[in-house]
């Protein structure tokens, strides 16, 4: 397939990998398929591996155990990648007995082991989230960004934002007087404030609205596709391969299809295929709900009733027990 054939049409969701194919999603182990795959042939892999944490689709091992088996893992991932190819790993933190392990700063090693090269630790901040009782609360994940070689695939002006201040202009030097910014927007950085806010809006604050949440899935790690999709345009062109080795359901290749890529994705839970499938079918549908790209995050107006002080908070000159309001 050409880009100019666009994958918008393609429906067909093969089973196993292969060159001539376009979306392949493998039910299995990602060690079946990682033998599959040719050497040099996927321009980005992004995925978010499991954590240890012991959800339902993993045994916790000690981190150590962990880390042996994603590098052997993350050996292969580096034979299949482009010599101009990206790897992008989303993680979290690791946590025992309420000691907090960073799995990036494991991660670095291992990937530094294979000589890549990091160009961004992009922080994906997000607003909402489970409130620690013994610690700060956990607001930020982690997307390492390591390229194969010094020679990489990178489209700035596909990812650009709008700049705060359009209207500003060089104030000296032979450029004086002339708009400063660039005109398709700004770099949008290494922060990225990328809602998981909708659902976690509905699922922590608002009960009762799920049903309004355009991405969330059962899956209990799931990532949003317009942060996939930002990595996907920036770091791939048409018609290249996208992997996700931990596909979930399915939010890598869906960012990685509305953008014209070949994608292949790898899971190993049967309900998070099945979800997956009729995820992506739905998508060619036209009738899969995604948050759109760079759409602010949600901002409480103070009408709602969960962005109201309780009266019970507010009683006069009662200050043992109240936040300052
Ligand atoms: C953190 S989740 C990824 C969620 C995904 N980013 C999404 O948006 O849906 C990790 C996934 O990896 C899968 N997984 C874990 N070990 C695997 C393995 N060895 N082979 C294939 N899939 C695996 C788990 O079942 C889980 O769905």
């Amino acid at each position: 397939m050409s880009a100019s054939d666009s994958l918008q049409d393609f429906t067909a969701i093969e089973t196993e990998f292969n060159l001539n194919h376009s979306l392949v999603l493998f039910p299995k182990d990602v060690n079946l398929l990682l033998p599959t795959i040719p050497d040099n042939s996927i321009s980005l892999i992004i995925t978010s591996p499991p954590y240890n944490l012991g959800k339902n689709y993993e045994k916790r091992v000690s981190i150590d155990k962990y880390l042996q088996e994603q590098k052997l893992i993350i050996e292969q991932l580096y034979r299949i990648l482009k010599d101009d190819g990206s790897i992008c790993w989303q993680v979290g933190n690791y946590v025992a007995q309420g000691e907090v392990f960073p799995l990036d700063i494991f991660y670095y090693q291992i990937f530094k082991e294979f000589n890549l090269f990091l160009r961004n630790r992009i922080i994906w901040h997000f607003g909402h989230g489970l409130h620690a009782s013994k610690r700060f609360s956990g607001r930020y994940e982690t997307i390492l960004w390591f390229t194969k070689s010094q020679d990489y695939t990178f489209n700035l002006d596909s990812v650009r934002v709008p700049s705060k201040y359009p209207g500003k202009r060089h104030y000296k030097g032979k450029n004086k007087g002339k708009p400063s910014g660039n005109p398709k927007g700004k770099n949008p950085s290494d922060l990225w404030e990328i809602a998981i806010e909708e659902w976690t809006k509905e699922v922590w604050e608002i009960p009762n609205v799920k049903a309004n949440h355009p991405e969330k899935t059962i899956h209990p790690c799931q990532y949003p596709v317009e942060l996939v999709e930002r990595c996907v345009l920036a770091l791939t062109n048409e018609d290249d391969w996208v992997f996700d080795p931990f596909a979930g359901v399915g939010s890598s290749l869906i960012a990685a299809i509305k953008h014209n890529r070949k994608a292949v994705g790898c899971e190993k839970e049967t309900q998070y295929i099945e979800i997956t499938r009729q995820r992506i079918n739905s998508y060619f549908e036209g009738t899969l709900k995604t948050r759109p790209m760079g759409k602010p995050v949600y901002k409480p107006t103070g009408r709602e009733k969960v962005s109201q002080v309780p009266d019970e908070w507010k009683k006069v000159g009662d200050n043992t027990n109240s936040q300052k309001y």
